[in-house]
């Protein structure tokens, strides 16, 4: 085929692939095409062109395509999967989702030459959702655990955190981790953080996101918070009278992006795109760029 020619075969693709989707229903989860985000890495183009050969970007190409990766193509669209109250990592502006995991996001849509498409929801429907096709990644400072890789494939980690502990300013009763035993602990509903406070007690609150569980906590119906480090600290930052105890609740853990079992395609493209990222400092420049809170 010409270029040309593909050029009008691939707007034929995405104008239809618009069209269906418009057409279809968005669950109650908050579904958006998402504008790729202002990106401060210059390098990136030539970047992708040293990988050219392994995109799987020749639609003539299909076999031995995972479904997923077909789907993407099909569609020119990929979708990722989020729970946008997790900054830096991800959180709203207006509309729009924007975050460290919006900027991997944006560059794996770029990678594959589709466009990103953003559903932001509760976190702990996030691996449903991935496993009945109504999201393509999940990329949620998503933490590797042995429970969810039984569930979803993995690709390369990308930032290492923590289970930091929150408290009350002036807290003399809970100053380290063995203090948490028995006591009311909020966290984010299915994350590490809500697996770690079963460990120390029975007393476990559940909240769609950390914030609310800090707020719970300023208004003293809690005695903790725990919580991934890099929120804890935006957290702490904008509510005076919370503090955060210097004594982790866990071992450190590593976040990575997460795919359906089959789509190994994807997670290698995704393992490209972040090697570059690393590579290049971004992941860090943007963790800097988005440590703020609204
Ligand atoms: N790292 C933790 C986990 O994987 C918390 C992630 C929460 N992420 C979010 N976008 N709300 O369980």
């Amino acid at each position: 085929m010409k270029t040309s020619k593909k050029i009008l075969a691939l707007i034929l693709v995405l104008v239809m692939a618009v069209a269906i989707y418009g057409c279809g229903s968005g669950g109650n989860a908050d579904q958006a095409s998402q504008p790729a985000p202002e990106s401060s890495n210059g390098g990136s183009a030539a970047a992708e062109q040293t990988e050219e050969g392994k995109e799987a970007s020749d639609p003539g190409q299909e076999d031995g395509m995972s479904e997923t990766m077909k789907k993407i193509k099909e569609s020119g669209k990929i979708i990722w999967g989020t729970n946008a109250a997790f900054p830096p990592f991800e959180m709203r502006k207006g509309d729009e989702v924007i975050g460290v995991d919006a900027e991997i996001a944006a560059k794996i849509a770029e990678k594959l030459g589709v466009e990103l498409e953003v559903v932001d929801m509760d976190f702990d429907g996030l691996i449903n959702a991935l496993n009945a096709n109504q999201i393509d990644f999940i990329g949620a400072g998503f933490t590797i655990k042995p429970d969810r890789e039984e569930q979803v494939l993995f690709t390369d980690t990308y930032f290492k955190a923590v289970q930091t502990i929150i408290v009350q300013e002036g807290n003399t009763e809970i100053t380290g981790a063995t203090d948490l035993e028995g006591k009311t602990i909020g966290v984010q509903s299915g994350t590490t953080g809500d697996f770690v406070a079963e460990e120390y007690t029975e007393d476990v609150v559940r909240f769609g996101n950390a914030l609310e569980a800090a707020i719970d906590l300023k208004n003293g119906r809690l005695d903790a918070v725990i919580v991934d480090d890099l929120p804890a600290k935006l957290i702490v930052e904008e509510n005076p009278g919370l503090v955060l105890l210097d004594e982790k609740a866990a071992d450190d853990e590593e976040y990575a992006l997460a795919v359906r079992k089959e789509a190994v395609d994807l997670k290698d493209i995704i393992n490209e795109v972040l090697a570059e990222l690393k590579a290049g400092g971004q992941i860090d420049e943007w963790v800097e760029e988005y440590s703020f809170l609204d």
